[in-house]
């Protein structure tokens, strides 16, 4: 893929020798260049992901601490940044300290391949997109469910953002049109599988058995009660939480059944609705696994120093 950042790689040296002032032009580690990302994309990207100061957020690549920095003064998150410049790291810490957030924002000489990511529940990045690609086992296996990733500029190759957007980057030190682009995904709890609970529907106690096929957060399958078999409709995994719908006859009668709930290991707990027409009965759903498959993550196209 061309890539401006990529493209950037030779006039960073000047960008870091006018960031930082005396200190020597940046060196190309092998993969992401040090450039910045403009301050109204920074607070774009934690907004998508509804930054508070419930989260722990980490940047990898962290260059000047601008996104920890924002996160912990401007949505009172805490977290940390990892970069290979110790020159930078120390800029960072010495930034964080003069926005009076130094308790809560710190900033660690790390490659980003020996970080452990588990304590994120936002994790941020502006890498090239190979290196994206690189970093997506590491983080698909080690960060909870329900984590929001951010990078600017770079998607997942065909791991699907949740959500996208393109805004102007004023300042933006690379490209030519001066426009960004922000992707945002939660990272998928493990819903693959087949689940099993019994409902009383219809007048009657029905086993159900549900069949779940999994790719990233994209789930689809099948419900069967009583030997029909049918599709599930607006099947959604957003972390752990999950919902779908199916149309079944039962007992004579064509009933849509909406679920949602919650997975927990291998139990899921919701709620579920089930109407025909005006006729409309809510209830508790408690759901329990009976095989557990592997989410079909698509191995990425280059090998992770990681794997
Ligand atoms: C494009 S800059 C992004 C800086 C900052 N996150 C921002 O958005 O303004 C990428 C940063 O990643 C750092 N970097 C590159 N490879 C790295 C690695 N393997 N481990 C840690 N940091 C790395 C570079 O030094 C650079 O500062």
């Amino acid at each position: 893929m061309r890539s401006p950042l990529r493209s950037a790689l030779r006039c960073t040296a000047a960008l870091a020798v006018f960031a930082l002032g005396a200190v020597a032009p940046a060196q190309d580690y092998g993969d992401t260049p040090y450039v910045q990302t403009p301050q109204n994309v920074v607070d774009k990207m934690l907004e998508i992901a509804k930054v508070g100061p419930r989260d722990y957020v980490i940047d990898l690549g962290s260059g000047d601490g601008r996104i920890i920095i924002t996160a912990a003064k401007k949505f009172g998150a805490r977290g940390f940044g990892v970069d290979l410049d110790k020159r930078l790291v120390t800029l960072a810490n010495r930034l964080a300290a003069r926005a009076g957030v130094a308790d809560r924002a710190v900033f660690y000489t790390r490659d980003l391949y020996d970080t452990d990511v588990n304590r994120a529940t936002v994790l941020t990045m502006y890498l090239l997109p190979e290196v994206n690609l690189m970093v997506r086992p590491k983080l698909l296996a080690s960060l909870k469910p329900g984590t929001r990733i951010v990078s600017h500029d770079y998607d997942m190759g065909d791991w699907p953002p949740d959500a996208q957007l393109e805004l102007d980057a004023p300042g933006k030190p690379v490209g030519r049109d001066q426009r960004s682009k922000v992707f945002y995904w939660v990272v998928p709890g493990k819903a693959a599988g087949k689940w099993r609970w019994r409902l009383p529907v219809a007048g009657a106690n029905r086993d159900y058995e549900l069949e779940l096929d999994q790719r990233f957060q994209k789930i689809s399958g099948s419900l069967k009660v009583d030997g029909r078999v049918a599709a599930l409709q607006d099947a959604r995994l957003t972390g752990e939480e999950i919902s779908f719908a199916a149309v079944l006859d039962i007992g004579g009668t064509r009933l849509r059944h909406g679920f949602s709930g919650r997975i927990f290991g291998h139990e899921i707990t919701g709620k579920v609705r089930v109407s025909n027409g005006p006729a409309v009965s809510n209830a508790r759903w408690e759901a329990a696994r009976t095989e557990l498959r592997e989410p079909q993550h698509a191995s990425a196209p280059v090998r992770s120093p990681w794997q």
